[in-house]
């Protein structure tokens, strides 16, 4: 699979630093006002931010059964901004990201990475793991569908995790699959929150996503 068109290397790399989520925001709507853009100047960018829970609380909403996705900033139709509430024990299912960038900053706790290889077209077994990792509070990964498949849990019993999600361009549909067939099965996903306040979802449909 290619890697998404629009980010592309330029010829230089600015560097920045956010000092606060406001900041972030704001630096990340001048960057993606660009043709160009490079996924190292993002993920650096992401990762300069140093998590300061007062600045994000308003948007962690956590629920009891699984973890939340609660939007934070449309980008201008370029990209989405979400922040990922989980809680003890909860993870995502395998996924892929719809040809989008997805970069996940920890904002708390630690989320434990999981990748997988795409699954053969006719296969029918169990799905190849590639590697696993856990990523710390302010580190930020990377993925888009030519790396693969991963899975994001947090597997703690004890300590919630929240998360800084930027995809680009946004989507609201992804394949999930199924770890011992390799089956996709093609999911909507809703926003628990937008901008701070709770989302009403009329119906009771597993959001899953990435
Ligand atoms: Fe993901």
């Amino acid at each position: 699979m290619e890697q998404p068109a629009r980010m592309e290397q330029p010829v230089q790399t600015e560097t920045w630093k956010a000092r606060s989520l406001e900041e972030l925001v704001r630096i990340l709507h001048r960057i993606f006002a660009e043709d160009k853009v490079s996924v190292e100047e993002v993920q650096a960018l992401m990762e300069s931010y140093e998590s300061n829970p007062e600045e994000w609380l308003q948007y962690a909403k956590f629920d009891q059964y699984r973890y939340t996705r609660n939007l934070v900033d449309n980008g201008n139709g370029k990209f989405n901004l979400m922040i990922l509430c989980w809680g003890e024990g909860h993870g995502s299912s395998i996924h892929d990201h719809t040809d989008s960038h997805c970069f996940m900053k920890i904002l708390q706790g630690n989320l434990k990475e999981t990748l997988f290889e795409w699954p053969e077209k006719k296969g029918n077994g169990e799905m190849t793991k590639k590697s696993e990792r856990v990523l710390r509070e302010n580190q930020c990964a990377y993925i888009n569908d030519s790396i693969g498949l991963h899975r994001v849990e947090n597997i703690s019993h004890t300590e919630s995790a929240v998360s800084l999600h930027l995809y680009s361009p946004p989507f609201d549909s992804c394949n999930t699959f199924d770890q011992r067939t390799g089956h996709k099965h093609k999911v909507k996903m809703t926003f628990y929150s937008q901008f701070g306040e709770r989302t009403l979802c009329a119906t009771a449909v597993p959001q899953e996503n990435n």
